[in-house]
Formats: C-alpha cells, sequence, structure tokens
C-alpha cells in the first residue's frame, strides 16, 4: 500500500509501498500552512517532481537537490536551469505528452494553462511549458494537476486516474466552480483539493468544493500533515 501526505500548497509527498520516496512541488520555508521544514527530507528523497518553475512550487527544491539528492524529474526547461545554473546532474528531462517508465511506476506530463517563469536565483530567461503529472505507482493513477485553468484535455485523463489533486484556490488557477467541472471530465475515483487557503487571496471552503462534487467522486480534505493510502 502506498501512502499520500500534503504539506500545503501544492507540496505532496508520495512513499510507495516499497519505500521510494517522491516529493511533488516543494514550498515549506516560506507556506504559513507548511507542516514540515526541509529536515523532514533529510533522511531519504529519491525523486522530486516539479509541475512548474513558480516559487510557491520549486522554492525549496533547489537546496533540497543539495541536501537529498534526488532524481529530479521536470520539464526540459527546469532541467536546463539545474544543470546549467545550480551544476545538479542527477535529472530527468521530460515534456508534454510524454511519459517514461521509472523504477516505481510511471510518469506523464499532462497539460496544464498556466504562467512559466521558473524562480531561482540565475533564473533569468528560463521558462517552462507548466505540466501537470499523471503518475501511476503501485497500481494507482494519481493525478496531480500543477497549477492550471479548466482545458477540456482534461477529459483525455478519463479511465487512467484513481486519484485527482486539483487546485481549487480560485485567482491564480481553478476555483471550486472549475475544479468540480474538472472532475467532470476526468472522472477519478477521488478527488483531493489543494492550492488553497495558503493566503487570503486563495482563502476557499474545501466543504463547499465537497458539496457540488460529491456524490460524483469522494472529496478527501487534507490538511497539512494529514496522510491519504491508497
Ligand atoms: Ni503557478
Ligand atoms: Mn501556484
Amino acid at each position: 500500500m502506498g501512502k499520500l501526505m500534503f504539506h500545503g500548497q501544492s507540496c505532496v509527498e508520495i512513499v510507495a509501498a516499497d519505500g521510494t520516496r517522491l516529493l511533488i512541488d516543494p514550498f515549506l520555508t516560506d507556506n504559513p500552512q507548511a507542516d514540515v521544514d526541509r529536515g523532514h527530507f533529510h533522511d531519504r528523497l529519491d525523486y522530486l517532481l516539479l509541475t512548474h518553475g513558480h516559487y510557491d512550487h520549486v522554492a525549496d527544491a533547489w537546496p533540497l537537490l543539495e541536501e537529498t539528492n534526488p532524481t529530479l524529474i521536470a520539464s526540459f526547461e527546469i532541467v536546463a536551469y539545474a544543470q546549467e545554473v545550480l551544476g545538479y546532474d542527477k535529472t530527468h528531462p521530460m515534456h508534454i505528452g510524454g511519459g517514461y517508465e521509472f523504477p516505481f511506476g510511471r510518469v506523464k506530463l499532462t497539460p496544464a494553462l498556466h504562467g512559466g517563469q521558473v524562480a531561482g536565483k540565475g533564473a533569468e530567461g528560463y521558462t517552462t511549458v507548466p505540466a501537470g503529472l499523471l503518475i501511476d505507482l503501485d497500481g494507482c493513477g494519481i493525478y496531480h494537476a500543477g497549477d492550471t485553468a479548466l482545458i477540456t484535455d482534461m477529459a483525455l485523463l478519463e479511465g487512467q486516474v484513481d486519484v485527482a489533486l486539483l487546485p481549487i484556490g480560485d485567482n491564480f488557477t481553478m476555483g471550486p466552480e472549475d475544479a468540480a467541472r474538472a472532475v467532470d471530465l476526468i472522472k477519478p475515483r477521488v478527488v483531493i483539493p489543494i492550492h488553497f487557503n495558503t493566503w487570503p487571496l486563495i482563502e476557499q471552503d474545501p466543504e463547499s468544493f465537497r458539496a457540488r462534487v460529491e456524490p460524483r467522486a469522494e472529496v478527501v480534505v487534507l490538511e497539512p500533515g494529514d496522510t491519504y493510502e491508497f
């Protein structure tokens, strides 16, 4: 059985049944909602995955590369920044529409409609196309949407997603209404809302999102620090 831990904003930790530890979009130090700091990952981090380059998704990624030596899985441009500017070579570049079979399972980068700036020291000139992540691990299809608008492309994910992590914060991403429409396109079994309540600008009531979605899918609301087993 694998488990998934929510650490606030879009940061999700996944531990596979065999102990392989993955981390998506680490934003911990400057995140008022984060339940852990980078030290939580110092004993082991195998893979670090990034959906896009915005500060609230990568702020702790760059120091974690040095501190934990994971394989960085991200778009070609983000990997280029890590290699060329940070001098970090343990990387696996990918891009939208492409999938790859890793030892822990398959990862595919999916379309997301959002901004492309990369945040980091020396990242001027680096931009990328934001992505979502479709991760097939321990027999479970996990979709981390990253930051995105509602897009009809999400309908192509139907049949592949058991657990969908969808932003509901509004303003920068889908709000609850559009995220509920995304559920209708993707048809997952379980939805976990992310990217809300980190700041007043993206305050949302996850219970009203639940009311919009259930019973078409089960909504699991995780507080930072909560775990979902799959
Ligand atoms: Ni963003
Ligand atoms: Mn964001």
